[in-house]
C-alpha cells in the first residue's frame, strides 16, 4: 500500500514573509492528517524561515531544484548539501518548466538525481508530454525516453515520479481521471520492466490539481498524490487538496 503524497511546489512565487504566512495559517488546518505524506517546496530564499517554521510538524521540506556538483565555481547555483543545511529533505528535479526554459535534458536531470541521492534526498522526478506529443500518440514513447534517460544506472529507492501533462500545467485543463490513470500504469509499467521495487513507487499528477478534482484523481488506482501549482499558494486550498486526498486513502 502505498502512502499518498501531496507537493506544493510554489515556483517562483512568496517572499519569506509570505512564506511564513501560508505556513503558520496551513499547519492547523492539516495538522490532525497523518494518512497522507504533505511537502512544500518554496523558492530557494525562502527554504531556511519554512524549515524553521516547519519543525516537528508533519509537513515535509523540499526544493524545486539542485545543481548536480557539490561545490565550485557555478555562480548561481545550489548544491545538494546547500538544501541539506536549508533544511530540505526533497528535491524536485526536471519540472517541464526547467526542461523547457533552462534547456534541462534528461541527461543533465540524471545528473541532478544521481548527486542528490549520493547526498540522502528523496526526489521527485517530473516527467511529462506536449499537448502535440499527445495529439500524435507519442506519449508512451516520450515517457519511456524521459524515463530511461532520466533513471539511468539509478536503483528507485526515495524516488517519486511526478506525471505532469505539459498541456495540463496553468491551464485549468486537467487530465481527466482515466488519462491520468492510464498513464501512470504505463510508467508503473516501465519501471516493472526495467528496474526493481517499481510497486513502491509513487507516481503523482500533476496539471490543474485543486480541491474539488482531487478526490476523483485519487479514487483511481494508480495515482497516488499529487504535485500542486497555482492551487497550492493559498492554504486553505492546498489544505482542501491534502484533505481530498485523506479521504480517499
Ligand atoms: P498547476 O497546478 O498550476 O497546473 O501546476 C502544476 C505543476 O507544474 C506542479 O509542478
Amino acid at each position: 500500500m502505498r502512502k499518498p503524497f501531496i507537493a506544493a511546489n510554489w515556483k517562483m512565487n512568496k517572499t519569506i514573509i509570505e512564506t511564513a504566512e501560508f505556513i503558520n495559517a496551513f499547519l492547523p488546518m492539516v495538522n490532525d492528517v497523518m494518512d497522507v505524506d504533505i511537502l512544500i517546496a518554496p523558492p530557494f530564499t525562502a527554504l531556511s524561515e519554512a524549515s524553521r517554521l516547519l519543525k516537528s510538524s508533519n509537513v515535509m521540506l523540499g526544493a524545486q531544484n539542485v545543481y548536480y556538483e557539490e561545490k565550485g565555481a557555478f555562480t548561481g547555483e545550489i548544491s545538494p548539501g546547500m538544501l541539506l543545511s536549508a533544511g530540505c529533505s526533497c528535491v524536485i528535479i526536471g519540472h517541464s518548466e526547467r526542461r523547457e526554459y533552462f534547456s534541462e535534458t534528461d541527461e543533465i536531470v540524471n545528473k541532478k538525481i544521481k548527486t542528490a541521492r549520493n547526498n540522502n534526498l528523496e526526489v521527485i522526478l517530473c516527467i511529462g508530454e506536449s499537448l502535440e506529443q499527445r495529439e500524435a500518440d507519442k506519449t508512451f514513447e516520450v515517457l519511456g525516453g524521459q524515463l530511461a534517460g532520466s533513471l539511468k544506472d539509478l536503483p528507485l529507492d526515495a524516488i517519486t515520479i511526478a506525471y505532469e501533462p505539459i498541456w495540463a500545467i496553468g491551464t485549468g485543463k486537467t487530465a481527466t481521471k482515466e488519462q491520468a490513470n492510464e498513464t501512470h500504469e504505463y510508467i508503473r509499467g516501465w519501471l516493472r520492466k526495467n528496474k526493481d521495487g517499481a510497486d513502491n513507487v509513487r507516481i503523482q499528477y500533476g496539471g490543474s490539481v485543486k480541491p474539488d478534482n482531487i478526490e476523483a484523481l485519487m479514487s483511481e488506482s494508480e495515482v497516488d498524490g499529487a504535485l500542486v501549482g497555482g492551487a497550492s499558494l493559498k492554504p486553505d486550498s492546498f489544505a482542501g487538496i491534502v484533505k481530498g486526498a485523506a479521504k480517499n486513502n
